[in-house]
């Protein structure tokens, strides 16, 4: 899984070394942590801000991983020779939102946006115009969305749309999503921190009517299917624990579960491209078929024996790009997915 690994900004930095588990129980590990994964916000930091100069994507794009062999809980101690990335733990997280909400109680401060605002708001106006599309019954598999126009009138069709966000961080996603019309959000992350900030942060705002809950998207207790699944940097933050292969299946198996029939999921990346997403997808696929024709599968399976379970709808088309060992590649990639 190549993806598009940045060149480190300073050749005179030697390159950036996932950080281990040893690290994260330094005595400086909120430092590590924070000078690891932080990417500077429009909303303000929330950190030190001397300390803020580290650029998310990398240090998701840093991350090295381990054979999938032997699968663990992240709950669980891992080995410290491991080289892994904390941007995979559960305990890193924990720790991160432990921070922001201090911040947010002290300072008013409303934490990180991952990949920055510009991104966010790219995400929103195009998911939102593609659901509109939807509605109206086009399949659109060329959505410009440089030149698209918001649908005449078709903000009306936005309450209806059930949304999850899964990994929602502080929230704000969803907070932008509610701007454009829809109404019926739920955000979810393992991390309590980062639920109760968002929940904090929703109510200064406005946004009481956000459902915010704790959840392992892995193994969600959600009894309730959306047709709106969002992602934005948890599959990249999954892939980075020790068992990230592993994990990403069960990602897959979860989100699958999650969308509702003839629903969409939107995932948005900075460690995989559009075409390493839709591989993925396509193996997932091909996986989940060739269990379902298996003759001992039991019948009341959610998934249809000859129907692949995700089909590609679109991806953003207007990130900036950049040539990089001669190929092209921007630094964040959404790609939507439809659930059959
Ligand atoms: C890179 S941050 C992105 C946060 C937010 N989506 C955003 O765009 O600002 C990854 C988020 O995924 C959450 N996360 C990671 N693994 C998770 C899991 N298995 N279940 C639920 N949330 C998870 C982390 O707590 C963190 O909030």
């Amino acid at each position: 899984m190549a993806g598009i690994r940045l060149p480190p900004e300073d050749s005179d930095i030697p390159q950036a070394r996932a950080p281990t588990y040893a690290d994260l129980v330094s005595d400086d590990d909120r430092s590590v942590a924070a000078d690891s994964w932080s990417i500077k916000s429009d909303y303000g930091s929330t950190l030190d801000d001397d300390q803020r100069h580290a650029d998310a994507s990398d240090a998701l794009a840093s991350g090295n991983f381990r054979a999938a062999s032997d699968y663990s809980s992240d709950k669980d101690e891992l080995d410290s020779e491991v080289v892994t990335s904390m941007l995979g733990l559960q305990s890193y997280w924990d720790a991160a939102y432990a921070d922001e909400l201090t911040n947010f109680r002290e300072h008013g401060h409303t934490g990180e946006v991952w990949f920055g605002v510009e991104v966010m708001e790219i995400v929103v106006s195009w998911t939102k115009n593609l659901c509109i599309e939807i509605s109206q019954g086009h399949m659109p598999n060329h959505l410009d969305d440089a030149k698209s126009e918001p649908v005449e009138q078709g903000e009306k069709y936005l309450s209806s749309w059930s949304v999850l966000d899964i990994g929602t961080g502080n929230g704000l996603l969803l907070q932008e999503l509610a701007k454009q019309g829809f109404s019926d959000l739920t955000g979810t992350d393992y991390s309590e921190g980062a639920i109760d900030l968002a929940r904090s942060l929703a109510d200064r705002d406005g946004f009481t009517y956000i459902n915010f809950l704790v959840d392992d998207v892995l193994e969600s207790k959600l009894e309730r299917q959306f047709q709106l699944v969002i992602d934005k940097g948890t599959l990249d933050a999954i892939g980075l624990h020790p068992d990230g292969p592993i994990k990403r299946i069960m990602y897959w198996d979860s989100v699958s579960r999650l969308v509702a029939p003839g629903g969409i999921f939107v995932v948005t990346s900075c460690n995989n491209t559009k075409d390493e997403l839709i591989r993925e997808v396509d193996s997932y696929n091909q996986r989940v078929l060739g269990a379902s024709q298996e003759p001992d599968t039991p019948k009341d399976q959610d998934v249809s024996r000859d129907s692949p379970p995700f089909r590609y709808v679109n991806h953003v088309r207007s990130y900036p790009t950049f040539m990089f060992g001669g190929s092209v590649g921007s630094r964040v990639a959404t790609v939507a997915f439809l659930r059959s």
